[in-house]
């Protein structure tokens, strides 16, 4: 079947390889766990029924994705719960659905001290990750804005406001970004979870570990890896018995499988370059416009090829940047070539623009065959909500 590009393809068979891979680790090494998948990595209907169907939660940051979930027929008490833009409402109708709900903010201690009984609340801990893995964290010195600071005592204050108004904490979420996604910095989050529960004295019934993990390439830490490191560390102060693991992955588990093909439509030489113009866009694979290669592979029409000294593969926009990336010393693109750009699910979708074209078609490869599962967007619904 000739498929009109461009598009996103999900190699299913790699998706359920992924997924097969974390829950062995989780199995193996701590087998009471939660799989929160983070919708905010790629919240597609189609993804989020995929992982609601294999028995995952979850992981929200907004009452909009909330509500996306119900509407995708997720039981009300299966999500989790977190990021700084909870709404009051929601907050307390998922702690009351029996949600897990990590408090990221001053407010939210405040809505906690209207709810009375038992509800899954932890709290979102702010550590100064960079100090135990130097160069390793997202914001380096400058350090995270999420959740309660541990070192400076603001943690401590949220546990004792809580435990002043007679509100059980029954976990810590120690979700980081990281720029190296390494076996050091789960380690480290795991030491941070002992640590504070020691010092604290905490009953914890769960540690969130968060996401960030890498997933689906062969060169970088293994799901076996992280879960045996984190679990060799947290055995020291907890068990499987007494606590749950939370993960909560988006880009392990989506970034691999999903591909975006698109077509060469034209070939122009100017005095400085040959620009490929194709019918695919930089803010469809990258669209925080950061990345200066991707993983890629062609199909071409025919097989007579001359090499070119550069090339410059462009997308559709007309924004100058919309420059893809520069083939040197590469076999000549004509048009009607094929480029895929592989292991492109996490980030993308979700932060495209409605920007001279809106989204395209996405296809799921089961079997060797192509099942449409999102339409491309046309004007129409673009203007759906418009009055
Ligand atoms: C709280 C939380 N959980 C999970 C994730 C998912 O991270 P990733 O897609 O890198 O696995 C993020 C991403 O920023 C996050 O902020």
């Amino acid at each position: 079947m000739q498929i009109k590009t461009p598009y996103y393809e999900i190699n299913k068979k790699e998706l359920d390889n992924n997924y097969n891979n974390m829950v062995n680790a989780l199995d193996k090494y701590w087998n009471n766990y939660i799989i929160g998948y983070s919708y905010k990595t790629n919240s597609l209907p189609w993804i989020i029924k995929y992982f609601n169907n294999k028995g995952c939660f979850s992981e929200v940051v907004s009452n909009d994705e909330y509500e996306l979930g119900i509407m995708m027929k997720v039981e009300k008490n299966r999500f989790i719960y977190n990021g700084p833009i909870k709404t009051k409402e929601s907050f307390i109708e998922t702690a009351k659905n029996g949600c897990y709900i990590n408090i990221d903010a001053t407010r939210e201690l405040q809505w906690a001290t209207e709810l009375k009984g038992d509800y899954k609340l932890g709290i979102r801990v702010n550590f100064d990750i960079e100090k135990m893995c130097p160069n390793q964290s997202q914001c380096g010195t400058e350090g995270g804005r999420f959740g309660f600071c541990y070192e400076n005592g603001e943690f401590g204050k949220a546990l004792e406001y809580l435990k002043k108004n007679n509100i059980k904490i029954s976990g810590l979420h120690l979700h980081t970004s990281s720029k190296t996604r390494s076996l050091d910095i789960y380690k480290a989050i795991a030491n941070m979870a002992v640590e504070i529960k020691r010092k604290f004295n905490l009953e914890l019934n769960y540690i969130d570990i968060g996401g960030g993990f890498y997933g689906g390439l062969i060169n970088k830490p293994q799901f076996s890896e992280y879960i045996k490191s984190v679990a060799d560390i947290l055995n020291k102060e907890m068990s499987p018995k007494t606590t749950t693991l939370i993960v909560e992955p988006g880009m392990a588990l989506i970034g691999s499988p999903i591909s975006y093909i698109s077509s060469v439509i034209d070939i122009k030489d100017t005095t400085y370059n040959r620009f490929v113009i194709t019918d695919g866009t930089r803010t469809n694979i990258d669209p925080l416009m950061r990345k200066s290669e991707y993983f890629h592979s062609y199909d071409y029409v025919d097989k007579n090829r001359k090499i070119i000294k550069k090339q410059v593969i462009c997308g559709y926009t007309c924004m100058e940047n919309d420059r893809i990336y520069v083939e040197n010393d590469g076999t000549e693109l004509k048009v009607g070539d094929k480029i895929i750009y592989e292991k492109v699910g996490a980030y993308t979708m979700c932060l495209t623009p409605l920007f001279i074209k809106y989204f395209p078609d996405v296809y799921v490869l089961d079997n060797d065959k192509h099942i449409k599962v999102r339409k491309e967007w046309t004007a129409e619904q673009y203007i759906q909500n418009s009055i």
